[in-house]
Formats: structure tokens, C-alpha cells, sequence
């Protein structure tokens, strides 16, 4: 059933879709590239501070545990197998969400584009392929039992609409400076 795939692919990505967004909030300090620069531009930008990106992950994993707390309940209570984390998995997801964005800004600032300029396309996306790459690689048996292909699929066309959406609501309550 569609309702369940998409409860599904939500509940699994959890995990990766928070720590972006925690990081927004924990962001600030010492960018993680130390301000050095590669063909005359910074190589990441003041965008990606180490306590983002540690606070990040931590939010991830943390929020991934309390999905494991919950899933029995979930299950009992509704038709929805949702899956729960082992700890590898919890960590690849987010983790690989930090380092697919860190990823992004390298692109972007190779490309020419300033810190908070838009990448459409790739800002919506860069952590969900992060994610994905590197829960593959910390836990394949669990990747695989759990991205079965129509879940990718939703993941694929869920993740940037929810990334539109709650970037605006960030952008409204102040919190981003750039609605993307
Ligand atoms: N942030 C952080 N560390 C990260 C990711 C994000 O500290 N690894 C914080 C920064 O304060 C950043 C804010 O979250 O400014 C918003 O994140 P993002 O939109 O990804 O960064 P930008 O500032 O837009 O920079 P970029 O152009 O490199 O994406
Ligand atoms: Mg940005």
C-alpha cells in the first residue's frame, strides 16, 4: 500500500533528514576547512563548523534510538512494519547526511557559488545520497532489507519536497537565513 511505503521511506530517512537542520541550530565556530582555499576559493566555506556537523550526527543517531524505542509500539499499533536502526545503520544515515551537504558546499564553492547561494537540485538531495552511500557502506545487509527499490523511490521524491517545506518554515521562524 502507498500510505505504508511512504511511512516507510519517512521513518527510515528520519534519522538523515534531522541533522541538517540541527546543525542550523548548533552551527557556528571553527569551519572544518580552517579557512584554507583551493584555486583561490575556500574549499568548503564558514557553512560547515565541526560542532554542526558533530551536533548533527548526534541529533541523528539519537533520533534514530528513539525511533527504536517506538517501533514496537508502531507496529502493534498500525499495519506499518517500520524498520529500527542498529547502531552502524543509525550512524551511516546521519553522519552520511552531514558529509553529503559537506560535499555540496565543496561542489559549490568549485563552481563559483558563494556561501547560502542555491544549487537546485543538489541542495535538495546532496544528504540523501550521503546518507544512502554511506549506510551502504556501514550496514549493507540492513540497507538493502530496508531501501528496497519502490522506498528509494519514494525517498527520491519525498526528500525534496519535505526539504522545501521545512526550509521555508526555518526561513519563516528566522532560524536560516536563505529559504533553501
Ligand atoms: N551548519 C554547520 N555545519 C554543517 C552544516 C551546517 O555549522 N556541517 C550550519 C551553518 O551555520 C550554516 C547553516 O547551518 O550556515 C546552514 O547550513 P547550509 O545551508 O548547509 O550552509 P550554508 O551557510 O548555506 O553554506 P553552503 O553554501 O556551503 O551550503
Ligand atoms: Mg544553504
Amino acid at each position: 500500500m502507498l500510505f505504508d511505503l511512504v511511512a516507510v521511506a519517512f521513518w527510515a530517512m528520519l534519522p538523515a533528514y534531522v541533522p541538517n537542520n540541527a546543525a542550523v541550530l548548533a552551527g557556528g565556530g571553527a569551519p572544518i576547512d580552517g579557512g584554507r582555499t583551493m584555486g583561490g576559493r575556500r574549499l568548503l566555506g564558514d557553512g560547515k563548523t565541526w560542532r554542526g556537523t558533530a551536533v548533527g550526527t548526534l541529533a541523528g543517531v539519537a533520533l534514530a534510538l528513539g525511533l527504536n524505542a517506538l517501533a514496537p509500539v508502531v507496529v502493534r499499533a498500525t499495519t506499518v512494519s517500520v524498520p529500527t536502526f542498529p547502531l552502524p545503520a543509525a550512524f551511516g544515515l546521519a553522519l552520511g547526511a552531514m558529509l553529503g551537504d559537506i560535499g555540496a558546499s565543496f561542489l559549490k564553492r568549485r563552481t563559483g557559488r558563494e556561501r547560502g547561494a542555491p544549487f537546485p537540485g543538489i541542495d535538495q538531495l546532496d544528504f540523501v545520497a550521503g546518507a544512502l552511500a554511506c549506510t551502504a557502506l556501514l550496514d549493507f545487509a540492513w540497507f538493502q532489507a530496508t531501501f528496497t527499490l519502490p522506498v528509494l523511490g519514494v525517498v527520491v521524491v519525498l526528500t525534496p519536497v519535505l526539504h522545501v517545506l521545512t526550509n521555508g518554515i526555518a526561513y519563516v521562524l528566522g532560524l536560516k537565513d536563505e529559504p533553501y
